[in-house]
Parts: structure tokens; C-alpha cells; sequence
């Protein structure tokens, strides 16, 4: 369902966070000028679940979530971002007016998709012409009931009986072709059928539209073997999962997913019991399939043919697991082997022992990374350094010290020992990113300057201000390389842009930075509007201030003569003047900025 954004604009303006939150059940406990409570998204013993009501943000330290509060409500409740909009719409007595004008040719091609599934499924059970495809399921064992629940189709070798069958049904070929199914020849101009000779599973919504089709050939002198509908508007790709309606009901109830690679290896774990199963159609897995699945299902089982392109496959895979803190695991199949096969050979009670003996995929990752190096220091050294970036991934600290402990255990070395490792095998802001990310209890006597870290927050909270920051502030002019980071990833947006992003969007520009963000954005303010310019103004004068001391302790030492030193301390003290000439227009009076003493 598609909600107008005012509608959406509304809904953020009138929820107010702190009943929204505690309307949920949270026992929220006021501390300063903020909220606190025990996280209601993963266990804990001291509250690090923060809401703050005057940015409408909740924010948890200790596993990362973030937002505001339709963000708490889709979270809390498993919505879709329009289904807790309309929740809260509903609850804040603000009327919902979805808009439905444009949608009317939608609908159009949606029902031809829809038509299509029925007079391919009715054709492969009815007729005549359909032998080869009723023979091609028959050998493959696939049932009557996998075939009615999955409606399975078969169209024969011909080159227009779709076109014909729709247009006959009013549809025309131009919303069959923005269906996907038929496509147009350049040479003739003429409309023919996408699949034609092919066993077709539709690919359906999580509503059970369908969407697309994946079409099997049955000849197996044809390439490709499978053919899949094109993206779209009604389908994309990276987030598509075949086989998620059939098994909805499963999949709610046991929050888990089983992924596979193929449409029959689907209709038969289905078969078996096993309505969990999913697979990507015809592409790798995405974080967006992940994020997706993240809605319904607290686990993922990625289940792997036995040969060794489902195994680069599932590399690929592994490290959306970790970044997006889905807990998955990966059960690898016997050689020459697919789910589909194994099933047939071995049956389900087989199936469940190999189920159980799942390796989880930080393990899994581990296991693979060691295996592919020799097993001396170098190539130990080597496996440390392509693990260590996972880990810097990971978004949540306690999942993160434990993957580095896990690491540590199966190399044999100390904790310590492979943070040695961190410096030589990554460059340098990457290196500081895991050093800041993974032990705070190390780094802890140095959470940063105050000065650069008011400064961001300040350009967090009024954005207009960073054309003032860019003007008279460089980057290189921070001190803490995480803050630095983030300045430079700030500066890196044109100041339109920066203006116009929304809080919650960072994380997707910048996932690693995002919970240090959230901490500067969420840490107690000042301010707001005008006083957060002049808090920047005063926190610019303050670290530039800083670097002239600084500088000037290095010029002392440097320095052979009392001349020199002479000469040093005069020369800082005219930089501090005209620094102070040019932000003279700064109200330094305002009751709650403390005077800058320069
Ligand atoms: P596989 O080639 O491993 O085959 O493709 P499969 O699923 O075991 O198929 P059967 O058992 O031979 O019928 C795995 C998946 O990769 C995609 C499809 O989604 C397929 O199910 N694929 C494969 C394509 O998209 N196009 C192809 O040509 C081949
Ligand atoms: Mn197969």
C-alpha cells in the first residue's frame, strides 16, 4: 500500500516518542533530559535502550537499533514501514488517505500476471499439448498438490498462444510487455511470448501477487536453463524470494528461513515438511533480501549444494549475515549433491540430522578463510586479515568481541596478539574504525576530543551549518581519527545534500559509522537551530585554538634558541588574534555557551 507522505510527515510530527514507546510495554525512567530503559530488542541487565524526546530518537548502545518511532513501531511489531504508519495514523486519529490515482494501470499489469499464472498452471493440467511438460514434472517427481499450492505451469513450443490468450481477455500487448511476459521483436516489431517450451513457477509477493515467472526448459538442448522475467516495476530482483507466500505461515510461526539456490530444490523441501525454504530467483543474495527477511525471521539457514560454486556463492553471502546482524549458519550438502536430490536419495529424517549439524557463519567463515591458507604464520596472518574487516562489520559490540575471541581460539593466538596483526594489514583510517569498533575498553582513556565531537553534533543538529564548517574547518584539522572519519564522510556531501538527509539515512551511507554517529547525534545537546551554529562556531575556535598549542609545543621542543621560542609564541599568538578578529560576529554571551577563552 502506498500512504502519502503528508500523511507520513503528520505521523512523525504528532507521535510523540516517549508514549508511543511506552505505550509498547517499555518501562521508560527519565534521566536529564532523556529517557532510559532496558532495551526491548535483545537481553541486557543495565538499560542502554536511550529515547530522546526532543529529536524523536530512540537508540540503543548495546545493539545498535535506531530511529525514531514509526522505526520502533515496524521493529517492535515486525511491520512494513506503511503498516506502521498506518498503525500509528490510526492511534494519533489521523486520517489515512492512501493515494490510489495513478495506481489504475498498476493493477492492469499486476492482473495480467495474475491471468498468466492461471492459463499456464491450466494448460500444463489440462492440455493436450502439454504432454512433454506433464512427462518433464512427472520425472522429476514433482506432486499434484506442490504443483496446485506452487501453481506450476507448462507452455508448449509456440510463439504467441500467451498474447493470444490475454488479448483476447482484454489486455494489451504493451501491459504484457510492462509485465514482462512478452517481449518485442526489433526486426519485425511484432510481440512474442518470453518463455516459451518451459515448465513456469510463478514468483509471487509476499501478498501472493504475482510478479514474475521463472520458466524451466524441458529441452535440454536450450540455453538458458532457466529464464527468468525481467526486473520490473512490480519485481526486483535483489529482494525477491521464491517460495516466502507458500511458506508464510511457517515462516511466521518458527521465524526462520532456509535458502536455497533452486525453484525445485523450494517445491521440494516444501514437499517434505520443510515450508521455510526459499531461494533468491537467478541472482545472489542481497542485503536487501536480508533486510527483508530481517522482518519476519530471527535465523537463516544457508543451505549449500556440495560443489564448490555454492560454496564462493555462500563466501559471498556470509559477511551480509554478520553486517546486518542476522543470525544465520550454513549447512553444506555432500558432494554432487543439491537440497532437491538429497531429499529424494535420502529422505527428510536425514535431511533434519544434516539440519541440526549446522556450522554458524562466523565459524563457517573461519573455517573456509584458514582452509584456503597454508598453515604457517603468513598464511594465518593472511586468513586474520581477511576476517578482521567482517568483524569490523559486525554492528553490535558484544557479537563483535565474540567473533574476535572465537577468531583468536581457532588460530591459536591471543586477543591481543591479532590486534598486532590490525595495524600492518589495513591502512590507516580503516585500521582506527576496528580499533575504536572493537575494544572501547582499551581505547576508553581516549573517547576523543569534546571540542570536534560538539562540532559534529552541532552540524547533525543544524545542518545549515556546514557551509560555515567547510569554509573555516579541515578535516585534517581533527585530532581523533574517528571523528576525523566522520567529518570527512560529512564534508564529502554537498552542503544540499547534507541538509536534506534525514538522521535514519546514514545508515545506509555510512553503515560502519552509523552507531558513533547516533551516539554523537543522541549524547545530551545544548541546543537547537541557532545556538547549534554558535556552538560550532565556538567548538571550530576551540580545535583550532587547540592545534596552535599543540603546534606551538612542537616549535618549543624544536626550537635552539631562546630567539626561536620567542618568535614561536608570537607568531601563535597572532594566528589566536586573527582567529579571533574572525569570528568576532560570534555571540559568545549566550546563556548557555560558556565564554571561549582564547
Ligand atoms: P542449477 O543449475 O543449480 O539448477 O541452478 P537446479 O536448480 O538444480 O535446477 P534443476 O534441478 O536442474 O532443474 C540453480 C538456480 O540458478 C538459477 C535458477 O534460479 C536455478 O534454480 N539459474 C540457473 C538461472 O537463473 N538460469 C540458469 O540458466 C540456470
Ligand atoms: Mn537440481
Amino acid at each position: 500500500m502506498a500512504i502519502n507522505r503528508e500523511i507520513i510527515e503528520k505521523v512523525k510530527q504528532t507521535a510523540d516518542i516517549v508514549s508511543i514507546i511506552s505505550g509498547h510495554g517499555v518501562l521508560l525512567k527519565q534521566a536529564g533530559s532523556r529517557y532510559k530503559a532496558l532495551c526491548p530488542f535483545h537481553q541486557e541487565k543495565t538499560p542502554s535502550f536511550t529515547v530522546n524526546p526532543q529529536r524523536g530518537f530512540f537508540h540503543c548502545f548495546g545493539c545498535g537499533k535506531t530511529g525514531s518511532a514509526i522505526d520502533f513501531v515496524m521493529e517492535y511489531e515486525k511491520l512494513s514501514f506503511a503498516e506502521a504508519v498506518t498503525e500509528l495514523a490510526n492511534r494519533l486519529g489521523i486520517p489515512l488517505e492512501t493515494t490510489k490515482t495513478s495506481h489504475q494501470s498498476e493493477d492492469r499489469v499486476l492482473q495480467a500476471l495474475n491471468a498468466a499464472v492461471k492459463f499456464y498452471h491450466t494448460c500444463l493440467q489440462q492440455q493436450s499439448t502439454a504432454i512433454p511438460g506433464r512427462q518433464y514434472l512427472q520425472a522429476r517427481a514433482v506432486p499434484q498438490d506442490i504443483q496446485d499450492t506452487f501453481q506450476i505451469g507448462f507452455i508448449p513450443d509456440e510463439w504467441q498462444l500467451l498474447i493470444e490468450h490475454l488479448t483476447a481477455k482484454g489486455f494489451t500487448t504493451n501491459e504484457l510487455a510492462h509485465a514482462g511476459m512478452v517481449k518485442i521483436s526489433t526486426k519485425s516489431g511484432r510481440p512474442y511470448d518470453t518463455f516459451r517450451n518451459r515448465i513456469i513457477f510463478p514468483i509471487r509477493d509476499p501478498r501472493g501477487r504475482c510478479i514474475a515467472f521463472g520458466g524451466r526448459s524441458i529441452d535440454p538442448n536450450i540455453q538458458p536453463k532457466y529464464l527468468n522475467s525481467p526486473e520490473t516495476k512490480y519485481y526486483q530482483k535483489k529482494r525477491t524470494l521464491y517460495g516466502f507466500y507458500e511458506g508464510l505461515a511457517t515462516i511466521k510461526q518458527i521465524r526462520q528461513l532456509i535458502l536455497v539456490e533452486g525453484y525445485l530444490d523450494v517445491t521440494r523441501l516444501h514437499e517434505f515438511g520443510f515450508q521455510q525454504a526459499v531461494a533468491t530467483c537467478g541472482t545472489s543474495l542481497t542485503i536487501e533480501h536480508v533486510r527483508f527477511a530481517k522482518r519476519y525471521v530471527d535465523k537463516i539457514i544457508l543451505l549449500l549444494d556440495g560443489d564448490r560454486a555454492g560454496q564462493q556463492a555462500a563466501l559471498r553471502s556470509c559477511p551480509l549475515f554478520l553486517s546486518s546482524g542476522m543470525d544465520a549458519s550454513v549447512v553444506t550438502l555432500p558432494a554432487g549433491e543439491d537440497p532437491d536430490s538429497f531429499l529424494l536419495a535420502q529422505g527428510d529424517k536425514k535431511f533434519s540430522e544434516l539440519l541440526q549439524r549446522d556450522t554458524p557463519v562466523f565459524e563457517y567463515l573461519v573455517q573456509q578463510s584458514l582452509a584456503k591458507h597454508s598453515p604457517n604464520v603468513q598464511g594465518r596472518t593472511k586468513a586474520v586479515e581477511e576476517l578482521l574487516p567482517m568483524i569490523r562489520d559486525i554492528q553490535e559490540p558484544q557479537k563483535q568481541q565474540l567473533a574476535l575471541m572465537q577468531l583468536a581460539e581457532s588460530i591459536n593466538l591471543p586477543v591481543s596478539a591479532i590486534l598486532e596483526i590490525v595495524p600492518k594489514s589495513l591502512h590507516y583510517t580503516q585500521n582506527n574504525a576496528i580499533l575504536h569498533n572493537l575494544h572501547p575498553s582499551v581505547i576508553a582513556n581516549n573517547t576523543g576530543d569534546q571540542d570536534e565531537k560538539r562540532a559534529l553534533q552541532a552540524l547533525l543538529t543544524s545542518r545549515d551549518s556546514i557551509r560555515v564548517a567547510r569554509e573555516h574547518l579541515h578535516a585534517k584539522e581533527f585530532r581523533t581519527p574517528h571523528f576525523q572519519q566522520i567529518y570527512e564522510k560529512f564534508l564529502a556531501f554537498s552542503n544540499e545534500d547534507f541538509q536534506s538527509m534525514q538522521i535514519e539515512e546514514w545508515k545506509q551511507w555510512a553503515p560502519e559509522m552509523y552507531p558513533q554517529i547516533m551516539e554523537i547525534y543522541m549524547d545530551d545537546f545544548a541546543g537547537e537551530g541557532q545556538e547549534a551554529d554558535l556552538l560550532l562556531k565556538r567548538s571550530i575556535i576551540r580545535v583550532k585554538k587547540r592545534n596552535f598549542d599543540l603546534e606551538l609545543q612542537e616549535r618549543l621542543a624544536a626550537a635552539r634558541t631562546d630567539e626561536d621560542k620567542l618568535h614561536a609564541s608570537k607568531e601563535v599568538r597572532q594566528q589566536k588574534q586573527l582567529l579571533n578578529q574572525l569570528f568576532q560576529n560570534v555571540n559568545l554571551n549566550s546563556d548557555k555557551i560558556e565564554e571561549v577563552d582564547l
